[in-house]
This record gives structure tokens, sequence and C-alpha cells, in this order.
């Protein structure tokens, strides 16, 4: 799955709300096969002030991919094969504290994955490999994103942990409580495993959680439902695009050899004896 590249090359993940990048140049939507099975849509390819970029719908466009049957090691397999080197994944969530408020953006650090009928690894019998998860995101590209979030108005958290749910309905009233109980700040049902296979690819990931709702524990608030969020997804898609142009102009000079060790995750992961 090895791709050198001398300059990055960005590739989005959308989520919930944001189908596409109309401010790309020179787009184009290109079929990546992958040994994985079927990525959610193909890809959407560009450039933005001269870097270039791989979009792609999490969904598929017309959001017609629930959470559970997002086929996430086919998406991060054709990235990676597109060349992609550093991923920003947005989504949206349900918030867990009162003043991550609808509209919120929160740029994750920490997860609890509670997704249950996922695959959730590009390795297996055969090829065991056991990567560390204990910093699940890029803290380099997670600075920028925060910088330019800051820099376009946009009300911005810096860290929170997400609780990865299966879906796809939403919490019961007892699991909103527990998961707040374990101090989670965010819900959502997409950002596992594709997390956790972005780091097994060696690629940088970092996650921006939109926040459209307080699930179901806020007394103030009606438990949460899709008609009443839509709106809010909506506006909150206008300001991711807004992000993506302010921040991908700033990555266009980096290093593509991470300072936070993503694309060497694998360097001391792999367990099997190679053949004699
Ligand atoms: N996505 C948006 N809101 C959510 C919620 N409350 N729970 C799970 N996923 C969500």
């Amino acid at each position: 799955m090895s791709v050198s590249s001398s300059k990055p090359i960005i590739g989005v993940i959308g989520g919930s709300g944001v189908y596409g990048l109309d401010a790309l140049e020179d787009k184009h939507w290109r079929t990546i096969e992958s040994p994985f099975g079927q990525p959610s849509d193909d890809l959407l390819f560009g450039t933005l002030d001269g870097v270039q970029m791989v979009f792609l719908p999490r969904h598929g466009r017309g959001h017609r991919i629930p959470p559970a049957e997002v086929n996430y090691r086919a998406n991060i397999d054709a990235l990676k094969r597109a060349g992609v080197t550093e991923i920003i994944s947005v989504s949206a969530c349900g918030s867990f504290e009162k003043e991550l408020a609808p509209g919120t953006f929160v740029i994750i650090d920490q997860f609890i994955d509670r997704t249950i009928d996922r695959k959730k690894s590009f390795f297996g019998t055969g090829l065991v490999a056991h990567i560390s998860m204990a910093n699940p995101v890029c803290s380099r590209l997670g600075d920028k994103l925060e910088d330019a979030a800051r820099q376009v108005g946009i009300s911005v958290h810096r860290g929170g942990t997400y609780l990865a749910m299966e879906g796809p309905q939403f919490s019961s009233l007892a699991e909103s409580e527990l998961y707040r109980s374990w101090g989670c700040q965010v819900i959502g049902m997409t950002n596992m495993p594709e997390a956790k296979l972005a780091r097994e690819a060696e690629m940088c990931y970092a996650t921006v959680a939109m926040v459209t709702d307080y699930d179901c524990w806020h007394p103030d608030h009606d438990a949460v439902e899709v008609l009443t969020i839509i709106e809010v997804l909506m506006k909150n898609g206008e300001k991711a695009r807004s992000l993506i142009e302010t921040v991908v102009p700033v990555l266009k000079g980096r290093a593509t050899a991470c300072s936070a060790g993503c694309h060497h995750a694998l360097d001391n992961a792999l367990i099997t004896a190679p053949e004699a």
C-alpha cells in the first residue's frame, strides 16, 4: 500500500452534509478500485491553491450508505492508492456537554470504540500487526485545523473524546448518561474504524466532529431526530467547506514525513516472522 509523494496530498472524507467540494479546481471524479471491495463512491480529484486534493463522500453522493455499511477499509485503501498523505475527516456528532452547543466544531483527540460489526484492520491471519492507538489522531494536523477554524470564526473546541457507536439507531437515555459519565464529549457513528485504518495505512488523520444536537440527555432539548438536525447539518457543512479552503493552503509547504510519527506507524507493529 505504499505510495511515495514529494508533496502532501490532502484527502477529505466528507460526512453527513458534506458531499462535495465546490472550491476544487480541475475537478473530476475517478473510480479507484480496491481489493477490499467498493469504496463509498468515486473519488473527486482536484487542486486548491495549487495543493492536490482528493475528496470522498463517506456515505456516497445522495447519502446512500449507513454508518455500519460504509466499507471503511476500501475507503482508506482507495485514498492511499490515490497518493493521499493526510486525511481530514469531517462528521456530524451529538454533544454530551452544555458548552458544546450545536454548531460547535470539536477537534477530537481520543476515541472510545463501541462499534461491533465492522472490519477494523487491514491485517489478519498470515500477517499480524498491532499498531499503537494511544494517540489516535495527528496532532500537527489538528493544530492547523484549530488555527484555521479560529481564523474563519468557527466556534471550535480543541480536544475531546468521541464515542463511536454502532447505530443506526440513536442512543437510549441510559446509554447517553453512561457515555457522559465516562467523560466523553461527543458521539457519532462513523469515526471508527476509520481512524484505526488510517493509522494502519500510515496516513496522518485528524477529525473534526461538527455538533448537530445534544443527543437525548439534555433536559432542555428534545431527543435527537434526523428532521430536527438537518438545518444545523447544512450550516455545519458550509462552515466545514470554508474550514477546508482555509487550512489547505497552510498545508502546502509542509514536510511529508509527519513529525508526530503517523507515516511510520507500522515500524514496530508487525509481529509475524518474516519468511525464512
Ligand atoms: N450524529 C449526529 N448526532 C448524533 C447522535 N446524537 N448520536 C450518534 N450520531 C450522531
